[in-house]
């Protein structure tokens, strides 16, 4: 009988060690400040990630701000997001279920879905355009939820996506048949001056490097009058955009939303109204999923071990999660 259970222990030993082994390679984010969260753990290496990010680093600027060339941060970014908005069987979408929009989303009261969050997120940006004719520019369009959803107030060729994915770029000319998606970096616009007479950009800019070259080039490419609509992330600290390789580095950090307003005015912008919106965003946000993982759990479709990871996946990146922001500007 003693053979028996202590056999049966080895075996779940072995099995929970499996797991957690696969389990933990897909961690998105592992904190430096680990020790903290979770008491002494006596690391004396740092997470693989982080060391992963110095591997791929490009020039090295002054007073430790560490920057990446464009093409390493969007192969970055890519590798994360590809992998994440395309994998069925990936955590990603089996918490989204069929929401094709990849965004935190805007919760009220009555917001049951993802996919609702989502379609309410895109309309209070677009409530702050008061007339919605000429050309509208859609930049980081994800799978393209939001661009099909432009079709509801512009014609097909009025309507411009771009991202930094072909893969993305591929779902979205499917989503959106008509409108004119294009692989391009937010950062470097390959339209004429005042093309557009508003860009929308939903929960991307805190991946561009860096943000200040963004509004720039949304200014020149908008045309007078033209209203750029976004809704944003902001990082706790500037250390902690250093920890997360498909984020943008320190150097993108924007310290409050009065700052961030303050960019927007520095990039020539006018009628600048950013809003802190971290109760209908991040934190709703955060409930939702932390409820449906356990649900997932309790219905026998997610493993312990699953559940573990998704909760610390999410309480991690609460630590790294500020204000979540909507912001409205006009050239
Ligand atoms: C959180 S997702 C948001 C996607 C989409 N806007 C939505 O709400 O469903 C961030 C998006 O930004 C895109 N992205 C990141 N850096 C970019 C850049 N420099 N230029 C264009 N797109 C970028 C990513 O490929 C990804 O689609």
């Amino acid at each position: 009988m003693q053979n028996d259970t202590s056999f049966r222990k080895e075996q779940l030993k072995a099995r929970l060690f499996d797991d957690i082994t696969k389990h933990i390679e897909t961690i998105g984010y592992v904190p430096d400040d680990i020790d903290s969260l979770i008491g002494s753990t006596n690391l004396d290496v740092k997470p693989w990630r982080h060391r992963d990010l110095h591997q791929h680093e490009g020039n090295k600027a002054n007073e430790g701000i560490i920057t990446r060339d464009k093409d390493t941060l969007a192969a970055s970014v890519n590798r994360l997001y590809d992998k994440a908005f395309f994998d069925p069987t990936g955590m990603l979408l089996r918490l989204v279920g069929d929401s094709d929009f990849r965004n935190l989303g805007y919760w009220t009261a009555e917001t049951t879905s993802i996919h609702q969050a989502g379609e309410q997120l895109q309309d209070v940006l677009l409530a702050r355009i008061p007339v919605k004719t000429g050309r509208i520019l859609d930049v980081a369009c994800g799978m393209g939820a939001s661009t099909r959803r432009l079709l509801a107030h512009y014609p097909a060729d009025q309507v411009w996506a771009i991202n930094i994915s072909e893969k993305q770029i591929e779902s979205t000319r499917e989503k959106a048949p008509g409108c004119h998606a294009q692989v391009m970096n937010a950062v470097d616009l390959r339209f004429e001056d005042n093309f557009f007479s508003a860009i929308l950009c939903i929960e991307a800019a805190c991946h561009f490097e860096t943000r200040r070259d963004f509004f720039a080039e949304a200014y020149r490419v908008l045309q007078q009058g033209g209203h750029l609509v976004l809704s944003d992330v902001l990082f706790t600290s500037a250390h902690r955009h250093t920890q997360f390789p498909p984020f943008s580095s320190a150097i993108n950090h924007v310290e409050s939303v009065e700052a961030y307003a303050e960019q927007l005015r520095e990039a020539g912008f006018h009628h600048v109204d950013v809003q802190d919106a971290s109760d209908q965003i991040w934190r709703p946000h955060f409930l939702y999923i932390v409820n449906l993982a356990h649900q997932h759990f309790y219905d026998g479709r997610m493993s312990a071990v699953e559940l573990t990871d998704v909760l610390w996946h999410y309480y991690s990146q609460n630590a790294v999660t500020g204000p979540c922001i909507l912001a409205s500007a006009q050239k």
